[in-house]
Parts: structure tokens; C-alpha cells; sequence
């Protein structure tokens, strides 16, 4: 199967507690290739941008200012199967039900500050990416 693209993020509950190094190792063992990486702190107007999709949701409010609450890490991760192989390793969205070694399950706190982010599918993956990456700061 050819090399795929997801996006990921690193969220403020995570970031804060100096977890970015072991997601990434986490990661990497998995076989993902990291081929882009920042840390930045989006404004609440990125965070409705990017989360547009949940608008309607009664969590939109709550997730989009967590989300702003502090820095995130972005990252283009690289390997066959990539969007679905990510989401096994991050584990369910409430950590109660993530499985046991997912990243989910390691670090999350809540059903809201849940460590890390990943693009469900194909077409999501290509927005996140656009979002966060130009194609030079691709590598
Ligand atoms: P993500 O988009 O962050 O990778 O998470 P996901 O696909 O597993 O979950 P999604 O349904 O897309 O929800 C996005 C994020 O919103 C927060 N959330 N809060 N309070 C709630 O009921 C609730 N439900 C979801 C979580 O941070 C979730 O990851
Ligand atoms: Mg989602």
C-alpha cells in the first residue's frame, strides 16, 4: 500500500504536561514518518475554523476554547494506512473506552481533553494538513 498523509495534533492538556516527546516516540514506533511538525497556540477563531465541522454540536464552545487554551503541536505523520492507523493508535474519543496501550488510554484526562487529535478520513486529512502546512514545509 503507498505512503498516505495524515494530520495530527497535540492538544493543550498534553502539551502542558510535557508529553509531546513520548506521543512522538509513541508515533514513530508505530512506523510513522514525521513529515512536518510545529508548536503553535491557535486563537479561538482557528480553533471554530477548525473544528467548523462540530459548529452545531453543544461541545463546539467548550472544545474550541480548550483547544485555544494553550500551545499545540501539529504534525504530518506519513505511513501506509495512515488515517486509520493513526486513529487505532490514538484509541477511542472517551478515554474510559480507549483500549488499553492507546495513546488515549496512556495520557487523556477527559472526554474533552483527550491529548491528541487525528483526521478521520482522506478528504479531512488533506484540509487538517492544508490548515496547519504549506507543501515546502513537507519534507
Ligand atoms: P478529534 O477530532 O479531536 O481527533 O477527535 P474524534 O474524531 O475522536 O472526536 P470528534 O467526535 O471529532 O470530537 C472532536 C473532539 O471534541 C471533543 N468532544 N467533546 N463533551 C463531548 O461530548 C465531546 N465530544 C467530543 C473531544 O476533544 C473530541 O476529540
Ligand atoms: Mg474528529
Amino acid at each position: 500500500m503507498p505512503a498516505e498523509r495524515t494530520l495530527a495534533m497535540i492538544k493543550p492538556d498534553a502539551t502542558s504536561r510535557n508529553l509531546i516527546g513520548k506521543i512522538i516516540a509513541h508515533y514513530e514506533a508505530e512506523g510513522f514518518e514525521v513529515v512536518g511538525l510545529k508548536r503553535l497556540r491557535l486563537t479561538l477563531d482557528d480553533a471554530r475554523a477548525f473544528y467548523a465541522v462540530h459548529a452545531e454540536r453543544p461541545f463546539y464552545d467548550s472544545l474550541t476554547e480548550f483547544m485555544s487554551s494553550g500551545p499545540i503541536c501539529a504534525l504530518v505523520l506519513q505511513r501506509d494506512n495512515a488515517i486509520v492507523h493513526l486513529r487505532e493508535v490514538m484509541g477511542a474519543t472517551n478515554p474510559e473506552e480507549a483500549a488499553e496501550g492507546t495513546i488515549r488510554a496512556l495520557y487523556a484526562r477527559s472526554l474533552e481533553a483527550n491529548s491528541v487529535h487525528g483526521s478521520d478520513a482522506p478528504e479531512t486529512a488533506v484540509t487538517e494538513i492544508n490548515f496547519f502546512f504549506s507543501e515546502e514545509e513537507l519534507l
